[in-house]
């Protein structure tokens, strides 16, 4: 089937094809970031079906689930289960959000291999996230890193409210260079860049790639997560991949949101992603089709059409 067929948009090659990278590894964050919102609980079955389906679109990193205190995240409260029945594809990765020694007891007991600790730029989100204050939430990592890079295991650092805070409003530049800093400096392999209520743009994504790359810390080093609140997720990518950025989260059907960050909408759909990669010739690894497929599958059963303009557009 020509690519015309199944839907696909007709690669151009960029005025100026600069910087863009030739491969993008997605972090697919549906099955975590998507469905920690949902009020209904989604049946164990249906987490592993969709697990399932999107390796079998070909996606190889996608984030299972949180070993978080199960009253603060209700929905993600059957992690050990869910490891324990899920049948990994080969050469795919299955990481898991961690916030503290409890939770990598609770990882390393279910035999995980992956994992990502998830600090907050600013202090209203760490209280309400992580019932810590600023400081305190690396008091709470420093010994998650440091036991679990002992025992062989990558770590991965998110840092949420990288652009703005619903409590605080804007956040500096500076402020959020500091903390992810933190991060890097415990341990962490990458440190993914949250913009956890969609309010950025792609001036102010330059600005803090750039703020990063001056302060010493490497691109590659750097991953994007973008939420979709204001429809500026996709320019954002683009931006962040003009500037070396290799690594982008996103979510199948465009599902999720953040329960303790008021106004958090959707991530980054990973169809509108992997539409826009197809277009400017970057490698991905993704079939469409499949993943459309998927994405109105898991859509009928949360009861409720999937936001993405792609699933859309293809459904
Ligand atoms: P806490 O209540 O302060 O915990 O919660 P604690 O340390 O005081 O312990 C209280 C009790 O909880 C103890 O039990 C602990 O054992 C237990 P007791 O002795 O009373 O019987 N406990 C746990 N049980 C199971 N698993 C655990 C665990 N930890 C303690 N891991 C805590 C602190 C960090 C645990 C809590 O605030 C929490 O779970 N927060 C998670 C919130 C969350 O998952 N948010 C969504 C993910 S972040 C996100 O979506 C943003 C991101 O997508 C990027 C972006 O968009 O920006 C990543
Ligand atoms: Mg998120």
């Amino acid at each position: 089937m020509g690519s015309r067929e199944l839907g696909l948009p007709m690669p151009v090659a960029a005025p100026e094809p600069a910087s863009l990278p030739a491969e993008v590894t997605i972090w697919e964050v549906g099955a975590r970031d998507g469905l920690q919102n949902e009020k209904e609980i989604v049946p164990l079955e249906v987490k592993l079906e969709f697990l399932r389906r999107l390796a079998d679109a070909g996606l190889v990193v996608l984030e299972a689930t949180s070993f978080v205190h199960p009253k603060w995240v209700p929905q993600l409260a059957d992690a050990t289960e869910l490891i324990a029945e899920l049948d990994p594809a080969p050469g795919a990765r299955y990481p898991v959000l961690v916030p503290n020694e409890r939770g990598l007891d609770r990882a390393l007991e279910a035999q995980v291999r992956d994992i990502a600790i998830f600090a907050s730029a600013t202090e209203t989100f760490a209280q309400r996230n992580l019932n810590s204050d600023l400081d305190g939430q690396f008091g709470m990592f420093e010994p998650v890193v440091s036991r679990a890079v002992g025992e062989g295991i990558a770590v991965r650092g998110y840092l949420s409210m990288c652009f703005g805070d619903p409590w605080e409003g804007p956040v500096p530049v500076e402020q959020v260079v500091a903390a992810g800093k933190r991060l890097l400096e415990m341990g962490c392999f990458q440190l993914s860049l949250g913009d956890t209520i969609g309010v950025a743009t792609p001036g102010h994504v330059e600005a803090l790639l750039r703020a990063f790359v001056a302060a010493g810390v490497g691109v590659d080093r750097l991953a994007v997560h973008f939420h979709d609140t204001y429809g500026q997720a996709l320019a954002n990518t683009h931006t962040a991949l003009r500037h070396g950025v290799s690594t982008v989260d996103s979510s199948a059907g465009g599902l999720g949101g953040c329960p303790y960050a008021k106004s958090a909408t959707g991530n980054l759909a990973t169809e509108d992603l992997v539409w826009m990669l197809e277009g400017l010739g970057i490698a991905h690894g993704v079939n469409l089709e499949s993943l459309v497929d998927t994405s109105r599958w898991m859509a009928e059963k949360l009861g409720r059409p999937s936001p993405s303009a792609v699933v859309k557009a293809l459904g």
